[in-house]
């Protein structure tokens, strides 16, 4: 079971890295990171469980937050109390965006960002993105809102990128009128 420690934090330089393309069949390593991210995310959004094991709650994982630079991402969203929609995308892409750009209000949140980060970090509205599932096959997922903007937290994470690289110390609230908060 993955612990809060296990998930590498901001001042790693591994975060920085472009990960790679992941090849299929996929390790048995492989398999059980993504197992292991899945129950992470789930128990984490389980009040009992997040107490208990002392979890922080997040939607999102990528491996290389497990130090692995292998392009691929877990998203656990709560749809309705306890029920979530799980995904596990392989070598996920972006192939269309809305115009319309959000940001989520409270702030955006990352497991390997252990402080508060304000600031606005606009995200498209809506995403559709490809990629290959735990058997290589290809999957097209179209996502909006929240989940819109896990997809693209989580892939900013496969380039190196983090989402306090999004805000401009200096005018961490620049663009507030524009795009709409969540
Ligand atoms: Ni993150």
């Amino acid at each position: 079971m993955l612990r809060n420690k296990d998930i590498i934090d901001e001042k790693d330089k591994r975060l920085r890295l472009v990960s790679k393309e992941v090849t299929f069949p996929l390790t048995k390593e492989d398999k059980k990171n993504i197992d292991l991210m899945m129950e992470y995310l789930t128990n984490s959004q389980i009040e009992p469980l997040a107490k208990k094991y002392d979890l922080r709650p997040g939607m999102g994982l990528s491996a290389i937050q497990l130090g692995i630079d292998k392009r691929y991402i877990v998203i656990v969203h709560e749809v309705d109390e306890e029920v979530f929609d799980n995904y596990i995308l392989i070598n996920p892409k972006i192939i269309s965006n809305s115009l319309e750009k959000i940001y989520v209000e409270m702030g955006e949140g990352c497991l390997s960002v252990n402080r508060e980060v304000e600031g606005i970090v606009p995200r498209y509205a809506r995403v559709t993105v490809e990629g290959y599932d735990m058997d290589g096959n290809l999957i097209r997922v179209r996502a909006r809102e929240e989940l819109a903007i896990a997809f693209q937290h989580e892939i900013d994470h496969l380039n190196g990128i983090l989402f306090i690289d999004h805000i401009d110390p200096k005018h961490p609230f620049q663009g507030k009128d524009e795009y709409r908060a969540i």
